[in-house]
């Protein structure tokens, strides 16, 4: 039964697998989006609304569009796969889980949100979008997990329609140092805030430039809340956003969460030119430990190939490894969930170990998924 890549609208593309009356027996669509890792940006191939109709489910079907999707992923070049989804059904296709799921709640009754002079608020309108897409830019450049936004994926239907629920924070000379959404349809919204997400104002995401301008979201976004009768905020970012901080400075509560063996899951796709982009974060990381004076050189079997990582003058070299022994075995899924700094890479005696350490160090990575759907 043949396999087939359809282009559709907006970059996406649809994969089935097409049974011989000609009817689909099972899809997915797949995007290719840039995403940050530290300073790196990967290709990365994004899967999202897999199908099979349920007379057709459990002959193995959904199983045969996966591996060709992650074949053609592999062909094309494409560093890793990333996805957000259903718990278990992922993992057997090599995904790993590499995010946790973030939030700060604030009772709006429990504390007074003060204004910020020389700041105000307004709807968003589009002449504001060369603004947001600055804030966005630099806040995820170097967060790991974040999607790279071009103008296209910013003018997307779906992100277009979630910009009517956008409010910008302007400086007195006009220009945009903040800006937040509300509302929306994220799954995880119940995840991680079921208790709350009903009477709270739900925000999916926010930027400011700086402290102050975070306190200004935080001031104009209480006005909204108040409006829509709600009694708290519920922001859906990380705990070093500054929207967070400036919650959490007035008793907002942190929380993260997790789906077990779902979620925001990834996979290495092609493993050395995943690390050689890399390099950068790991010498910049070399740089400030004892790897600057001290070489090293670590021997790592992978189930994609052997790699030899090592460091001169702190600087950091990623080569196809060769020969069979080993200092470190890892096996390509569980290696990406440190890259992603999800938990850091088991001991290994000495200064392999500590150099290990120092080029995965735990990271707070983050997605905001740039469609609702998705
Ligand atoms: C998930 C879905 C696409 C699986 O399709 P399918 O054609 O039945 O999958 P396969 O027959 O190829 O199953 C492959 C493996 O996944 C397992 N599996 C199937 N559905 C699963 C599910 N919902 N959760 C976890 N594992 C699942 C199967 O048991 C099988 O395991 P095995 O190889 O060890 O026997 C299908 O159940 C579906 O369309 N569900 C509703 C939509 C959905 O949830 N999509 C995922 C969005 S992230």
């Amino acid at each position: 039964m043949p396999i087939v890549f359809q282009p559709q609208k907006d970059g996406m593309e649809r994969v089935a697998l097409v049974g011989e009356d000609g009817r689909e027996l099972s899809w997915l669509i797949l995007l290719c989006q840039r995403i940050h890792i530290g300073r790196a940006t990967v290709r990365a191939g994004i899967v999202g609304h897999v199908f099979t109709p349920e007379e057709h489910r459990k002959k193995g079907y959904g199983r045969v569009v996966m591996l060709a999707t992650l074949d053609a992923m592999a062909q094309r070049g494409y560093e890793i796969g990333f996805l957000f989804g259903i718990p278990h059904y992922y993992l057997k296709h090599g995904y790993s889980v590499v995010e946790h799921y973030y939030a700060t709640v604030l009772e709006l009754g429990r504390c007074k949100v003060e204004e910020v002079s020389g700041l105000k608020s307004d709807r968003y309108c589009p002449a504001d979008l060369p603004g947001v897409m600055r804030l966005y830019d630099s806040y995820s450049r170097r967060r790991t997990g974040a999607f790279v936004r071009d103008r296209d994926l910013w003018s997307l239907e779906s992100s277009r329609k979630a910009l009517e629920r956008c409010l910008c924070v302007k400086n007195s000379g006009g220009k945009v140092v903040g800006y937040a959404k509300w509302d929306g349809k994220f799954f995880y919204t119940r995840l991680i805030g079921r208790d709350c997400m009903e009477r709270m104002l739900v925000v999916p995401e926010a930027v400011g430039a700086n402290a102050r301008a975070a306190q200004g979201l935080l001031f104009a976004l209480a006005g909204v809340a108040r409006a829509e009768g709600r009694d708290g905020i519920l922001f859906l970012g990380p705990p070093d956003n500054a929207l967070s901080i400036a919650m959490y400075n007035l008793g907002g509560q942190n929380r993260r969460a997790i789906v077990p063996s779902g979620g925001a899951q990834a996979k290495i796709v092609n493993l050395i030119p995943l690390l050689k982009k890399l390099r950068g974060d790991f010498s910049a990381r070399c740089e400030g430990s004892i790897f600057r004076r001290e070489p090293i050189s670590v021997r790592v079997g992978t189930d994609m190939g052997p790699v030899d990582l090592s460091a001169i003058g702190g600087k950091v070299r990623v080569a196809p490894g060769r020969g069979r022994k080993f200092d470190w075995k890892v096996t390509a899924q569980e290696l990406i969930r440190y890259i992603f700094g999800f938990c850091p890479p088991p001991e290994l005696p000495g200064a392999k170990g500590l150099f290990l350490k120092t080029i995965f160090p735990r990271q707070i990575a983050h997605s905001w998924a740039p469609d609702e759907m998705i």
